[in-house]
């Protein structure tokens, strides 16, 4: 099949391209408007091969929309801004991705009679301190970004019920792995432990969060892509949940680095204290978790120590910028 990926270029988007260019006989445009988190270096290993090619333009643009999707039969849509804290500062490129540009791609589909993929979040049930989260559970979003995200899922159940399109939504608990831009919790700690800057840690650090290796949540969205029933939605919970200052902690023992680099910080407005998704629905797809946190943490540790050559353009001008401005911190070593 030929696929169109919106937001390939961005960390899940581009591993998803990964496993399914190893995985299967399918030719792959992607469409990406290469934000600050969308960059062509996490799609270099396929540049050149005949299966791949890539489409500059934004989703909310239906010109570039209609030229990425020839000769394309489904759609699976990463293409989001998606830091929680960047929503709270700046919404207004997130209600204009999530809700214009869905809504573009949606039409797209409906015309041409495509199967869609929307790619979602746990966040869109909001927080919950026990139990979990099942598909027909409420949606009560906290953030700009979540509230968004929440939106363009309604948008996309509404074509399915209005017109008839094909649609499936997944919804995945926090992604770690490679290619991670290092404004999210996991990619951050390692690169400062590895610096030896300082690890800001919000509120107590007893937020938790279910942690989900990305190759694990890529072949979760190709299993819906193929096995998923039109109109479902399905959650793609992590095997391991973790309170954020025991990531921390692992991410300092695994850099060599000890814990006086902590430094708590004020905590998120409205911060969820918890998420947790019921994935009853994907397992009967066939669809496991290959990943445990212990093992995907060791292994992503690895994969930035071993890829200066990707991070180290980021940590420069803008995102030292972004950096202390969020923080009130510098990205400077701690004076001893
Ligand atoms: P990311 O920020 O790394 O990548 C987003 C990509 O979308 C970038 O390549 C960016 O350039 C592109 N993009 C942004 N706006 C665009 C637009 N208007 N038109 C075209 N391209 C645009 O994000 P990610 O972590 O890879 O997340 C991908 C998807 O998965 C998002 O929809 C997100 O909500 C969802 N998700 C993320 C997580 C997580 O833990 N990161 C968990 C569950 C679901
Ligand atoms: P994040 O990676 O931003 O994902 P999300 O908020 O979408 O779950 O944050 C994960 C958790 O880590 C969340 O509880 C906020 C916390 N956090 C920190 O304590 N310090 C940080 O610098 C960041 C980025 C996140």
């Amino acid at each position: 099949m030929k696929l169109l990926v919106c937001g390939g270029a961005g960390f899940i988007g581009s591993n998803f391209v990964r496993v399914r260019l190893a995985g299967s006989g399918d030719e792959i445009v992607v469409l990406d408007k290469l934000t600050y988190a969308g960059r062509r270096e996490n799609l270099k290993d396929f540049e050149g091969d005949r299966r791949f090619s890539f489409v500059h333009g934004a989703i909310e643009d239906p010109a570039a929309v209609a030229r990425a999707l020839e000769g394309c039969s489904a759609v699976v849509n990463f293409a989001a801004e998606t830091h929680v804290d960047r929503s709270i500062i700046e919404p207004d490129a997130f209600v204009r991705t999530h809700a214009l540009g869905t809504f573009v791609l949606l039409e797209a589909a409906r015309e041409r009679e495509l199967r869609f993929v929307q790619v979602s979040t746990d966040e869109v049930y909001g927080s919950i301190e026990a139990g979990s989260f099942t598909e027909s559970s409420p949606l009560d979003p906290s953030s700009p970004y979540s509230a968004t995200k929440a939106g363009a899922d309604l948008l996309v159940s509404s074509y399915r019920h209005t017109y008839g399109t094909e649609t499936l939504i997944c919804r995945g608990s926090n992604n770690y792995g490679p290619y991670q831009y290092p404004e999210k919790l996991i990619p951050l700690m390692i690169l400062n432990a590895l610096a030896g800057d300082r690890l800001p840690v919000y509120g107590d650090g007893l937020n938790v969060r279910n942690w989900l290796f990305v190759e694990d949540f890529a072949n979760a969205i190709a299993r819906v892509l193929e096995q998923g029933t039109s109109g479902e939605a399905y959650n793609v919970g992590g095997p391991d949940e973790c309170p954020n200052i025991e990531v921390v902690r692992r991410v300092l023992e695994l850099c060599g680095r000890d814990e006086s680099l902590i430094e708590y910080v004020s905590d998120r407005p409205g911060h969820d204290r918890r998420y947790s998704l019921a994935s009853e629905k994907v397992r009967a797809l066939g669809w496991s978790a290959a990943m445990r946190f212990d093992v995907g943490i060791e292994r992503t540790v690895q994969w930035y120590r071993d890829s200066r050559w990707w991070w180290e353009p980021i940590r420069t001008g803008a995102y030292r910028e972004y950096y202390q401005r969020q923080y009130g911190l510098s990205l400077d070593p701690p004076a001893s």
